[in-house]
């Protein structure tokens, strides 16, 4: 373990920012983990995962930690169920491929997301009908003030729609370093109601899918709309989708019936920021080295070499446009820094 200086941070966030983290440490055990949390000479740290959901707009001025745990380890096995615990540093779309090939059910519609195990309980992430609440049990993390361990039962992690209690009442204050997953062996829950994926299995005339078949119709799905970081810088979707009041919904619909949307509750309805953007008039559009993708208007790229504010401006244009033109204020679904 060996603290260096002035250290890019390009390799570490997918949108490919760059940015400089005055002190950076990986870390691979949760010793080292507690030892570096010890240090009083670095006051600030900062967290780091799979950088996949945050925008670096400046240097960083704080004791990086990058999260580099790894393994995957069953915790306890049934003839129907499988309880397996992934280290945080593990890679999450390579933690699902391992699942799928392995026949063990429930993750299979979250493939291809980027970014680490540790940090996909923190905003809940889902796709497909799925989402990290439908079969995470438990996560272990360490308080970054304290060093003690806690762990965090399902119900304690506050899950929400791209959120939970690591985003609210105990933002900054943990690590993650592990999350355990309940996974079936037999007798699998497939969701394909969401359209695309039928759509997609019809396509390849598969008529009873397995996990592998569902995971292909994803990662099929995922790569003909979302651009693949390697090539493109991007950070998911950008925004949350809105839920808006039945009334607010209506009076758009009115005038654009062909608006899509998903029920919510009685009084409620979630509408995809996507197609708001879309709507606007910024989907492909380019600002210089930032702009927005030309198949999903919800991605903000990074065209090379945009810096991260460049890319903050991309966003406040299309909140102030999107407020504007239909009244609604977009959230921020990304980690936004500095
Ligand atoms: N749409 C447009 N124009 C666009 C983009 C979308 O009209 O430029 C329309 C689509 O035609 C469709 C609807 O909006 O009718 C929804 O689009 P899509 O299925 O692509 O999903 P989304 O609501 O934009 C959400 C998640 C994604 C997740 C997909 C699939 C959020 C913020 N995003 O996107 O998650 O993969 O559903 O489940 O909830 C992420 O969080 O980073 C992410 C990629």
């Amino acid at each position: 373990m060996e603290i260096q200086q002035h250290v890019s941070l390009k390799p570490y966030n997918t949108f490919g920012i760059e940015a400089e983290a005055s002190h950076f440490v990986s870390v691979k055990t949760v010793a080292e983990i507690k030892k570096v949390l010890q240090l009083k000479e670095y006051p600030q740290k900062m967290i780091l995962g799979g950088g996949s959901n945050i925008l670096l707009k400046k240097d960083v001025e704080a004791l990086v930690v990058h999260n580099n745990l790894k393994g995957i380890s069953t915790e306890k096995e049934t003839d129907d169920h499988i309880w397996l615990k992934a280290a945080a540093g593990e890679k999450w779309h390579a933690f699902v491929m391992y699942c799928v090939d392995h026949d063990y059910g429930g993750i299979e519609n979250l493939s291809l997301i980027p970014g680490n195990v540790g940090t996909a309980p923190m905003q809940n992430i889902g796709a497909y009908g799925v989402e990290i609440k439908d079969t995470l049990t438990q996560c272990t993390a360490i308080h970054i003030k304290t060093g003690k361990e806690h762990i965090f039962t399902n119900a304690e992690c506050e899950f929400g729609y791209r959120d939970s209690i690591f985003k609210n009442a105990e933002k900054g204050n943990y690590i993650i370093v592990s999350a355990t997953f309940k996974l079936t062996k037999r007798d699998h829950k497939l969701h394909t109601d969401y359209g695309a994926i039928s759509e997609e299995l019809a396509k390849n005339n598969i008529k009873n899918p397995d996990l592998k078949d569902i995971s292909d119709a994803v990662i099929q799905i995922r790569q003909s709309k979302l651009p693949d970081p390697k090539i493109i810088g991007n950070s998911g979707s950008f925004f949350k989708n809105p839920i808006v009041e039945r009334s607010v919904f209506e009076k758009i619909q009115k005038e654009k019936p062909q608006i899509p949307f998903y029920e919510v509750s009685e009084n409620q309805v979630k509408i995809p920021a996507g197609w708001l953007i879309e709507q606007a008039g910024f989907k492909g559009k380019r600002f210089g080295q930032a702009g927005v993708h030309d198949r999903q208007a919800l991605v903000l790229v990074n065209h090379g070499q945009a810096t991260g504010k460049e890319i903050w401006e991309v966003a406040l244009k299309i909140q102030q446009a999107v407020k504007e033109q239909f009244g609604i204020a977009l959230d921020v679904e990304v980690n936004v820094l500095g």
